[in-house]
């Protein structure tokens, strides 16, 4: 991969620039039938974001239906019969002074960057400069992406009621639904939609215009946007007798060199544009003392002391998830009464359905079985996929929906209601109806306040807002780095984003900012949060670009590249998981792998989680294991499903409670593992009874703080079941699985399978118990050895295996606390390892093994083939193979 030097790339710009499309799209670009070095490399040079036959199919259908299309920029103007009042209002936008501008700029460029500060107009006014300059009338439409379904609904909305233009001609398509019809003129899209689209016609021939809203978010799927955005403009306005494609990138913040001054991405710096903000004033306040974890409590004071001391003006609180938001709410409206809130919770009979669930003791069966890894849920040929997103969820959406540690009556301050707070939610999973209430004045005589996520910092901007209430938090995305695992984790903002905040207060006249933390700790903020796609692993946006069949994922123009290393993991475990096809031996010894994409890669790319479960969601389906394994995996995406009661408890009295609390939970772990087979399955078993047990419960919070499970994680998996199981069905309607809120325990032979889907995912997980012949140093007693670390990691106490030490396992994770420990874990059979992982076994003469993939302290994993497994080290029994 080091070899692809910057030199290299440039000299692939200097041939794109030739006007030779056509014909390259006609050539093979057969990488590996070159034996000579430079002759591979200038292939590997034409060999660009596309294989060359992708680009013949969709050339040529174009060119067969182009005839009617135009082929040069539209000259007719539109007219738009909007109302005085909106006239008004629009005029009043600083963008609308830059209308000329930004036409010319697209006239003559094929890609133009605008940046203007929040409420400037960009996403509403900028589709409609050019649908009145007949960039929707000429056989392409307006496309315009944001990175969060709030944002591309409401702004359709918003921008069909300023044009006068019923939403069939404005439109929307996100996630799930959309109301696109073939009238459609504009349409706004989450990031996710347009890229499956991509997937589908690559040089995107339904529009004329692209546009790339909230840039400045830096969000993954916009990065690959961009990236392929700036190879299809040129090939669309390349390619004769096509219509020319326009692209816009709009950013909030004036931070774009990663777009503009990056020879990778665009040739040509695209001109920028920037409108200037007509922004009154904030003065910011800080906290003397910065609240550490109740920052929802600090919020909920600070706005009941705004309401009641200082003068109109509508209040904007940020917090971080929907739970926060909901609690604080609740508080809000409890102390200002305007209207009640309807929330309540129903309990179900707890000890009943505990009793129901463990009760269901199953046939056992003798014959063992064995999973078919060819046997996986694939992708039907007509997929009919249009509303998939690309696996992406709204960043804020990570927490649950009801928060139970808030009791809204818990002898709060009552505040003199004589001026009502008229209290709204604002966040991405909101309904519609709901989400547009934040827009609409307030009832007479009461002051607006708004309790939102980050949804409301730069993609919505809502009227008459005086007073900012920055927690100074954010909920991000954060991903393991060992597991690839991604969950939602609360950490604090950077300066750029608590900026945007605070000048939310000073759109319609002089604001304050109140900062619920210290100026210190602003200081120690980073200045701009930093692109999404630095700090992950990237296997599955590997797996998701080469379903866009990008193969070269390496030669990608990422404005922010991840590194080689992280994009070469990604690959080579996407190999092993037969989601890739292997690398060609010549190409992997150049490290340049370009591996195609397998038809279970395609049914995994569709699944929204880590590929390492996706894998085990296509497997599923065998020995109607499909329901356990759903579960067993929205478990182990959402993680921390129990309390953690190892904590320290504050007081004596509290010490007890948690005592009592962790034999409770430490019996019910017991009981959720089950005894003999499904035991094996250990922690998950664990895992998958919890589930089990909570949802015969009603999933209460009761049942969840009696059992030592956190409620939030539990209605959470609740949720991510149901997605679950509405990907799959998607990719394999015959397998058509359905969530059964009553699902009884797994069958032993089910267990069975369960262990063997679960290796087959986590094979590169997999840990070898040291024998006691083989310990040398006694640091190793008890621990296991694992394929990437020479230090030997152990069973926790808690897991449901610490007694039984299997020989293999497999962990979902390993966390280092008091030492190093394995979560998640199942046994495996020895048997089965070259059986299910055979690319990880090296198969004949142990002297000829390339690099060993197992060196431990005692040895090396080899093993011959057909019969026997060759012994150093690992006690691996003879198995057959055919
Ligand atoms: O995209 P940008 O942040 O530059 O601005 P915008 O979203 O186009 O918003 C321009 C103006 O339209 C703002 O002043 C909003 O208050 C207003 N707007 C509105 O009144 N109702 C909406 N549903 C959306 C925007
Ligand atoms: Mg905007």
């Amino acid at each position: 991969i080091s070899s692809v030097s910057g030199a290299n790339r440039k000299r692939k710009w200097k041939e794109e620039e030739e006007d030779e499309e056509e014909q390259k799209a006609e050539e093979s670009s057969d990488l590996d039938t070159s034996s000579d070095d430079d002759e591979e490399e200038e292939n590997d040079e034409e060999n660009n974001i596309m294989e060359a036959s992708d680009l013949k199919e969709n050339t040529s259908a174009y060119k067969g239906n182009a005839k009617n299309k135009i082929m040069s920029q539209p000259t007719i103007f539109i007219p738009v019969d909007r109302s005085p009042e909106i006239q008004e209002a629009r005029l009043k936008l600083p963008i609308l002074a830059e209308e000329q501008v930004v036409m010319e700029a697209v006239r003559e460029n094929p890609c133009v960057v605008i940046c203007g500060e929040t409420g400037s107009g960009k996403t509403t006014q900028v589709p409609q400069f050019l649908y009145e300059a007949g960039y929707a009338s000429g056989g392409g439409i307006i496309g315009i992406t944001e990175p969060r379904r709030v944002a591309a609904v409401s702004m359709s909305h918003r921008v069909a009621k300023e044009m006068n233009l019923p939403t069939q001609v404005v439109s929307y398509q996100i996630r799930y639904e959309g109301n696109v019809t073939s009238d459609t003129k504009i349409k706004f899209m989450t990031d996710g939609v347009l890229l499956k689209e991509i997937q589908k016609d690559f040089l995107l021939q339904r529009y004329s215009v692209i546009i790339i809203d909230e840039a400045h978010e830096r969000s993954v799927y916009t990065d690959i946007l961009i990236g392929l955005l700036s190879r299809i403009v040129p090939l669309r306005n390349k390619v004769r007798h096509t219509l020319p494609l326009k692209l816009l990138i709009m950013s909030a913040t004036l931070r774009v060199e990663d777009f503009t001054d990056n020879q990778k991405l665009f040739k040509t710096p695209p001109p920028v544009i920037k409108v200037d903000a007509r922004q009154f004033p904030v003065t910011v306040h800080f906290n003397k003392r910065t609240p550490l974890e109740d920052y929802t409590g600090e919020a909920f004071h600070k706005t009941c002391k705004i309401h009641r001391m200082l003068p109109p003006g509508g209040i904007l609180v940020f917090l971080t998830g929907q739970a926060e938001v909901h609690s604080l709410c609740r508080r809000l409206r409890n102390a200002f009464p305007f209207r009640k809130s309807t929330e309540g919770e129903e309990e179900a009979d707890t000890s009943e359905a505990m009793r129901k669930f463990k009760k269901a003791k199953q046939k056992k069966t003798m014959s063992l079985p064995r999973i078919d890894l060819d046997n996986y849920s694939a992708l039907p040929v007509d997929e009919g996929d249009e509303d998939r997103e690309a696996g992406i969820e709204d960043e804020d959406d990570g927490g649950s929906d009801i928060d139970l540690g808030d009791d809204p009556t818990d002898g709060e301050t009552k505040a003199d209601p004589s001026i009502p707070l008229y209290v709204l939610p604002l966040y991405s999973l909101l309904a519609p109806e709901q989400q547009a209430k934040v827009f609409r004045p307030p009832p007479p005589g009461t002051r607006l306040c708004v309790i939102a996520t980050n949804v409301a910092e730069t993609s919505l901007t809502i009227p008459g807002i005086k007073y900012v209430v920055d927690c100074g938090r954010v909920k991000k995305r954060f991903y393991d780095r060992v597991t690839g695992v991604s969950s939602f984790k609360v950490t604090w903002t950077s300066q750029a984003s608590a900026n945007q905040r605070a000048g939310r207060a000073g759109r319609t006249e002089p604001g304050h900012c109140y900062r619920l933390y210290s100026s210190a700790v602003f200081g120690d903020f980073s200045l701009f949060s930093e692109a999404e796609i630095t700090r992950r692993p990237v296997e599955d946006l590997v797996l998701q670009m080469k379903d866009l069949n990008i193969e070269k994922v390496v030669n990608f123009p990422f404005p922010t590249p991840p590194s080689a290393e992280a994009l070469a993991a990604a690959e080579q475990l996407l190999v092993s998981l037969g989601a890739l096809e292997e690398p060609p031996v010549k190409a992997m010894q150049r490290a340049r792998l370009t591996c195609p994409i397998t038809p279970l890669g395609r049914a995994m790319a569709s699944f929204p989680v880590a590929p390492r479960y996706a894998k085990m969601l296509a497997l599923g389906k065998q020995q109607d294991c499909l329901p356990y394994v759903i579960a067993v995996v929205a478990a182990m995406t959402v993680r921390e499903i129990f309390e953690d009661l190892d904590r320290p408890a504050r007081s004596e009295d509290e010490n007890s409670k948690l005592t009592q609390r962790r034999a409770r939970l430490a019996q019910m772990r017991r009981l959720w593992a089950g005894q003999g087979a499904s035991l094996l399955l250990g922690d998950l078993m664990v895992m998958l009874g919890a589930v089990g047990a909570c949802e015969f419960a009603g999933c209460t919070p009761k049942f969840c703080e009696d059992n030592g499970l956190r409620y939030k994680a539990m209605v959470e998996i609740k949720r991510l079941r149901g997605q679950l199981t509405n990907a799959v069905n998607a990719v394999c309607p015959e397998v058509s699985v359905f969530v059964d809120p009553k699902m009884t325990p797994p069958t032993e032979l089910q267990v069975v399978c369960l262990r063997q889907i679960v290796l087959a995912g986590l094979g590169d997980h997999l840990a070898r118990r040291v024998q006691a012949e083989d310990i040398l140093d006694p640091k190793w007693k008890n621990g296991y050895k694992t394929p990437l670390m020479d230090d030997p990691v152990f069973i926790h106490p808690n897991s449901a295996l610490f007694k039984t030490l299997p020989d293999f396992v497999v962990y979902q994770e390993i966390m280092e606390t008091t030492k190093m420990y394995m979560r998640g874990v199942s046994a495996v059979e020895a048997e089965w390892v070259p059986q299910l992982l055979p690319q990880y076994c090296h198969f004949g003469s142990p002297l000829e093994a390339p690099t060993p993939w197992f060196c431990s302290s005692t040895g090396t994993i080899r093993c011959h083939r057909p019969s026997t497994f060759f012994r150093v080290g690992w006690q691996l029994p003879a198995v057959e193979m055919d």
